[in-house]
Parts: structure tokens; sequence; C-alpha cells
């Protein structure tokens, strides 16, 4: 570990798990558990839950568990050290330097990546302001960027030569592999470095915090690709990073306005639109859109209006409205992109289609509408029913109503019928929705252990039944440790689990599962958090422990049995024969003894 343990879980201690998991999952609750979607599998029913008693998250459906540590890991992406930095900034605590060489020699990795990208970002900036520059100048002047909107945003020009900026770093001492691992340079075929951005005009991606973790690079011409991109490095990953955000985060809005490229973000803080954010080309992901949740109330949608953008549009209402973020999408008449239609009509009618802009269910529905023509009673059959399908599905029931008075008139048959319909649709969805929940849950437990795991297949499971049990109850301490100590242990996670647990309640100390879990990788993690949840059962936890021990006794001794052959079989001295033979039926009373036990 590379801090102290009493850190660890003072940290642990001072998250709770409920209020960390809520701001990226929709958590309901239901007895003594919280059931939400579970965020790490594409699912439309809960079968993810926390335990607020004993502070770990378990999701049925594909077996992720662990404390919060590991949900954090897991959600943002995380190292274990990053995740614990994350969580000590959330509560408020200050974390002393990581003891660790590894950890050290990463963030030190990091570090210099992020100056030699501020370094680049500098030339790229003193190319555009040289007389190299006056070309760009010129496109992004006719683009309607002001000076000051290319200072903001730290707009460059890549040189049009072939290693100018390598050159320039290698000079200052930055060594070949670190120019490499930023991805400002690229490895040519005749084994020399050379720029990835040649003759292009820079755009240097910022994080939340204001560092240059990559760029993207845009064209003057009609050459292809118009955009490069910086490759995901160890301080970059596209899916992550949303263009603007930095500033976005701190504009007086609570809305965050998602566009789709970087000119867009540009154009609209240029109009005072300081709230507008990019996900670079690619879809929306959950990870990003976790990020908008945390920033913003509402999200507002205003993706290209071609098929592609439409799709996206689709997709990314889905990923919203799975991570419980509010959205709304923008239309722009005539498919045009923000940045265009502000030229052509100035920042205020842009603000006035902000205010304007849709509900989701309103976008479904008009999607829907676009792709009938209604001009047979079979169509509009057809758009009526996908209608109903699409209101009953939505859970706000006070928008059901409204919208379904709306599309009622809209389309000119009664409130009654079509009300009835979405009811009838919304009934038969909520008990297929709520089925599928038990069955998954029963093949989950059938399915055991992922392979992934490197867990004991004989032990490992009922060792950490056991310590699962223990931390569940600490008073069964001396019994099972009378019977069962850390050197019995076989499998390798398990005894070092033990040897924690029974440490700490040997000096009278409690300790729960969330506490050991925290030393675990995120497969061991949710392997002992799967046992926790549905092999534990504790209605009657020493009648329970008193059985896997029996088995555990059993299988030791069915091994000894096999070992005991062997040896006989080898052996050529008569009496030693004998011997063993002896030993191997004591062995045999005592298991059958336990196979009547169990
Ligand atoms: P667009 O083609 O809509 O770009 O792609 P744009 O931002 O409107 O660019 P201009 O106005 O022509 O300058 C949207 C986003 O997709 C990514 C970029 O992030 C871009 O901003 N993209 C696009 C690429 O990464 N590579 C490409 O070749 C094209
Ligand atoms: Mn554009």
């Amino acid at each position: 570990m590379f801090y102290p343990e009493e850190i660890i879980e003072e940290v642990r201690l001072r998250n709770d798990i409920i209020e960390v998991v809520s701001s990226y999952v929709k958590l309901e609750r239901k007895g003594r558990r919280y059931f939400g979607l579970c965020p790490f599998h594409n699912e439309k029913t809960p079968s993810f839950c926390v335990e607020p008693a004993k502070q770990f998250f378990y999701c049925f459906g594909c077996n992720k568990g662990g404390s919060v540590i590991q949900f954090i890991m897991g959600i943002e992406n995380l190292d274990f050290p990053e995740a614990l930095k994350y969580l000590a900034e959330r509560a408020g605590i200050t974390l002393p330097e990581p003891e660790d060489s590894e950890e050290k020699e990463k963030s030190r990795i990091r570090k210099e990546i992020l100056d030699i990208n501020k370094e680049a970002a500098r030339f790229f900036f003193s190319v555009l302001a040289s007389k190299n520059g006056l070309e760009a100048q010129g496109y992004l002047k006719r683009r309607g960027l002001t000076e000051k909107t290319i200072r903001q945003f730290g707009l460059g020009l890549a040189p049009a030569g072939w290693n100018e900026l390598t050159e320039k770093l290698l000079s200052k001492g930055a060594t070949s592999g670190l120019l490499l691992s930023s991805g400002l340079s690229v490895r040519a075929k005749n084994g020399e470095l050379i720029d990835r951005f040649r003759g292009r005009i820079m755009f240097p991606i910022f994080d939340i915090r204001g560092n240059i973790v990559g760029f993207g690079g845009r064209v003057t011409d009609q050459t292809q690709p118009k955009y490069l991109n910086s490759p995901d490095t160890p301080v970059y990953n596209k899916s992550r990073e949303l263009y603007g955000l930095n500033y976005a985060r701190q504009s007086k809005s609570k809305k965050l306005l998602m566009v789709e490229g970087y000119m867009d973000v540009i154009s609209l803080h240029q109009a005072g639109i300081d709230y507008a954010v990019a996900s670079l080309g690619t879809a929306l992901t959950q990870m990003q859109a976790w990020i908008l949740k945390k920033y913003a109330e509402e999200v507002i949608i205003s993706y290209d209006s071609d098929s592609a953008g439409q799709a996206a549009t689709m997709r990314g209402i889905d990923i919203l409205e799975k991570v419980g973020c509010k959205a709304r999408i923008l239309l722009i008449p005539d498919g045009k992109d923000p940045d265009e239609y502000i030229r052509n009509n100035g920042p205020e009618k842009f603000k006035n289609l902000v205010d304007r802009a849709i509900s989701l269910l309103d976008y479904k529905i008009r999607v829907e509408n676009k792709m009938h023509n209604l001009d047979t009673v079979d169509d509009k059959l057809k758009l009526l029913n996908s209608v109903a399908d699409i209101l009953a599905a939505h859970d706000n029931s006070i928008e059901r109503e409204i919208y379904s008075k709306y599309y009622a008139e809209q389309y000119g048959i009664s409130l009654e019928s079509l009300v009835n319909e979405v009811a009838k649709r919304r009934k038969k969805l909520i008990s297929a929705n709520s089925r599928p929940m038990t069955i998954r849950r029963s093949a989950s437990l059938g399915r055991g252990s992922q392979a992934s795991v490197k867990i004991d297949s004989r032990y490992g499971e009922l060792e950490y039944m056991l310590l699962v049990m223990l931390c569940n109850d600490n008073r069964l301490f001396e019994r099972v440790s009378a019977q069962y100590g850390p050197e019995n242990f076989n499998d390798p996670g398990a005894k070092k689990v033990a040897e924690k647990l029974y440490g700490r309640l040997e000096q009278n100390k409690n300790c729960v599962l969330a506490e050991l879990l925290t030393d675990l990788d995120s497969n061991t993690a949710s392997f002992v958090v799967r046992v926790a949840e549905t092999k534990c059962d504790l209605a009657d936890t020493e009648k329970a422990i008193a059985q896997i021990l029996n088995k555990l006794e059993l299988l030791k001794l069915e091994e000894l049995q096999k070992q005991t052959i062997e040896r006989i079989k080898n052996e050529k001295d008569g009496n030693l024969r004998q011997k063993l033979g002896l030993e191997f039926s004591k062995r045999a009373e005592r298991i059958a003894e336990l196979k009547r036990l169990a």
C-alpha cells in the first residue's frame, strides 16, 4: 500500500457509499438495499445494489462489487492511489506523499507529459503569431474568431516542416520516449522521430484543471483527415474529456450545452454562451455523461441534424437518461452546426433556440413522426402505436399525461383511448422488466467465479465465505481461529486477508468487510462481494460456519488421501506401506463422518 492503513480507512469512512454512488447512479431503496441500473454493464432493469450498512456495492448482473474505493476506480477509470486521492479530496482529507516508488514514477511521467504539452502549446502559439502564421491567422479571422478568443483557447499553428517541434523539444532535453508517449512525435519509417502535427491549426485540449492533456489539429484546406487528434496517453483519455469544460464549469449557467466540435465550442463561448462543451467527434460516452451530470443540472444536446448527428443524439439521450441526467434537445433549423448558425444569425437567435429546446420525449416522438408520411390509415396507426410505446416507457407520469393530451389532439384521437393504450403497455413493460431480475440473479449464481479471478477453485470460495462470516460477526473469532488459523488457508489471497483480519480481531479491534475489500484488486473484491451477497446466508451464522469448516476439512483430507495412495503405490518398504495404510483408513473414517454431517 502506498498510504498508511489508517488514512485509507479514514478516506473510506468519510465517503458514504450511498452518497458517492448516488452522484452516478439513480438509486432506489428496496428493503435493506438500494438498487439502480449498473454503471458497469448495459442493462434495462436494475441489478446493481448498494448495501448502506455494509458499505459495499454488488451487481447481480455482471458480478462486479467492492467498497467505495473500488467503485470510484471502476467508474472514474482510476487506479487505486488516484481513486484514493479523488475520494480524499471529496472528503477534505489531505493525503501524505505516496511512499510507493512505482506510483511516484507514474505521476512523474504524467507530470512530464503535461509539461511538454504546455511547451508544445507555447510553441504552436508563437508560430501562429509569427509571419509564418499569417495565412492561418487569416483563416481564423475569416471564421470570425477574435484575438482574444484565440488567446483564451490557446490556438496555435503546427509548422509544415517534418520535425520542427520534435527537434526543439529534443534540444531542450526531452527524451524520445517522452516525445512518443506524449503523442507529439511519431516514429517515421526510417526510424527517426517526426512531428505528429504538421501544417495544422492547433487546438489544445484542456482538462478540468486547465492542464493541456492533448491536441486536435485542423487542416486549412480539403486534406483528409480534417482533424487529427492526440492518441490516448497517460494523461489523455478521449472518452473522459469534454472540450471546453474547464471554462464551462465556471459559467454562471446551471446548464451545459453539448455540441460536436472544437469550432462549435469556441464560437459559442465567443458569443457569450460560455457553458458549451464538446465530446469531440465521438458519441457521448457514459463516463462523459457522469461528468456532465456532476457539473450541470441540465444538459442540452445540440448535435448536427444529419443522420449521424441524429443517431448520436439518440444514443446520447439513452446514456443521459441512464445516469439520471435531465436533458433537452436543441434543434437547429436547416441542418447547420452551432458555429455556422451563430455566424449567420447572431448569438441572440441562438439563445432563443436554447430556450426552445425540446424534451427527450418530444424528440423521440418527432423522430418517429419523421419516419411516417401519415398518408394512409395504416401508416398513421403504426405511428400512433410507436407513440404509445414511447409514452409507456417514459417514467415521469406528469409528462406522460401532458404529452398524451397533446398527441391525442395532434393526431385526432380521443384522449381516453390513448391513455388506456399507454397504461396497458406500461403495465406490460413493468412486469416484463421485473422478471428478468430474478432470472438473471439465479443465472449468475450458477456461473461461478470469472476466469480472470485467480482464486483457488476448491478452497477460495469456502475460505472467503469464512472470512465474510467472521466480518459479519466478529464474536465468532475465537471458535473459528481455534479450528482454522491463517496458516491453514490454502488460497493465497484469502490467506493474506485472513492474516489482516485475525490480527485485528486478536487485538480486540473490530473489522468490517468493506475495510478488507479496500486492499483487494477489483476482481478479487468482486469475487468476495459476490460470495457475501449470494453464498452467505446469515440466518444461522454458527451453523453455516460449522458447515464451511467441515467442507474445508473434507477437502483437505481428500487431498491427503490421494497423496497417500500415490505414496503407497511407490513405497517399497513393507512396514512403511502398512503405516501409510493405517493412516489411510483412519482418515477414511473421519471422511465418512464429515460426509454424514454435511
Ligand atoms: P465536424 O466535421 O462537424 O467539425 O466534426 P467542426 O467542428 O464543425 O469543424 P469545422 O467547423 O469544419 O472546422 C466534429 C468533430 O469531430 C471531430 C472533431 O473533434 C470535430 O470538431 N473530427 C472530425 C475528428 O476528430 N476528425 C475528423 O476528421 C473530423
Ligand atoms: Mn463546423
